[in-house]
């Protein structure tokens, strides 16, 4: 008999494909996210469940069906999921790191480069057919090359985004204490503050976690540069938005580029009316390649937990050495 996975979302064909391979799967056959009573009727028929960053799996979900064998998250991050609810009962908890980091710094730079050459207020300018020929201050915007990159939480994802600065002879200052960024890159640690005064772009790559909730708020801004621009390819909750907002506003900061938001999808009431900020529907992922990739090591996650193997990317360890 096959295992039954129940998959809170139609992934990749490829994917699936193995999925339906060696699982009896139940996918909701819908491109929209489930409703919480949605999610608990087929968690409660399923071995495994395959979730998505935007599920929220809380207790009340884990605990529903007592034969419930793994959870398997299609994301690097994992704070949609109570894991330590799930360590508890012995359950669990996968993600999909590395495969994303590449294509994660990819579009920190996408929004770098968007937020600094004003690229998205451009290509309105050309469609709404405003430009009457080139001029001298017509869409002025900053350089990236030789600026100050800061990198907070740099990890596998912050070095990478690091690393693509040296063709632009960039200087990066991190704020970690515990980071290889130095085994590949020139790069100087300093305390947040300092990262936060000298750097002219602030790139956020650090995991949702209790302290780093509001890690940038009014302070903080107060401490950027007004020509620095703000980054966020992380979690929309490790900016205190309501700040951000004012601090675009009131140009404390010149600009953000953003690909997650506080409470998703819904954004801070007048953010997208500010010109001074790019806004992605949280897509840092989403290349063919790499979301594919994910796939496979959700995949293959789930099969280790099914044979009662350790996976290969497991969130809580722990369970293991009891
Ligand atoms: C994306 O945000 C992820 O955590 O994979
Ligand atoms: C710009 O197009 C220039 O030639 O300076």
């Amino acid at each position: 008999m096959k295992p039954k996975i129940f998959v809170t979302r139609m992934l990749p064909d490829k994917v699936m494909e193995k999925l339906n391979h060696n699982f009896i799967v139940n996918v909701n056959p819908d491109d929209k996210a489930l409703s919480k009573e949605e999610i608990i009727n087929g968690t409660s028929d399923c071995d495994i469940l395959l979730c998505l960053l935007s599920d929220t799996i809380d207790s009340d979900i884990i605990s529903c069906n007592p034969n419930l064998k793994g959870i398997v998250n299609y994301a690097v991050g994992f704070n949609n999921i109570d894991v330590e609810f799930a360590t508890k009962l012995n359950i669990p908890v996968t993600n999909t790191p590395g495969v994303l980091t590449e294509t994660t710094a990819d579009m920190a730079w996408a929004l770098i480069f968007s937020s600094a050459r004003r690229i998205v207020e451009s290509d309105k300018f050309v469609r709404n057919g405003k430009f009457k020929g080139w001029g001298p201050k017509l869409l002025l915007g900053a350089d990236i090359y030789g600026k100050t990159l800061g990198i907070i939480g740099a990890g596998r994802i912050g070095i990478a985004v690091a690393k693509r600065a040296s063709g632009f002879n960039m200087k990066i200052l991190y704020s970690d204490k515990n980071s290889n960024i130095e085994k590949t890159i020139q790069a100087k640690q300093v305390d947040l503050k300092t990262l936060l005064k000298e750097s002219d772009f602030v790139s956020l790559h650090v995991p949702m976690l209790p302290e780093t909730r509001h890690l940038i708020g009014e302070k903080e801004f107060k401490l950027m540069k007004d020509t620095a621009i703000l980054i966020n390819t992380s979690r929309g909750a490790v900016i205190n938005e309501k700040m951000l907002l004012q601090a675009l506003q009131e140009k404390w900061i010149a600009g953000a580029g953003l690909d997650v938001y506080e409470n998703e999808p819904e954004l801070v009431d007048g953010l997208i009316d500010c010109e001074n900020v790019v806004l992605a529907p949280h897509i840092a992922s989403a290349s063919v390649e790499t979301r594919t990739n994910m796939g496979i090591i959700a995949f293959e996650n789930a099969v280790a937990i099914w044979r009662g193997d350790i996976p290969p990317q497991i969130v809580n360890r722990e369970i293991y050495e009891k």
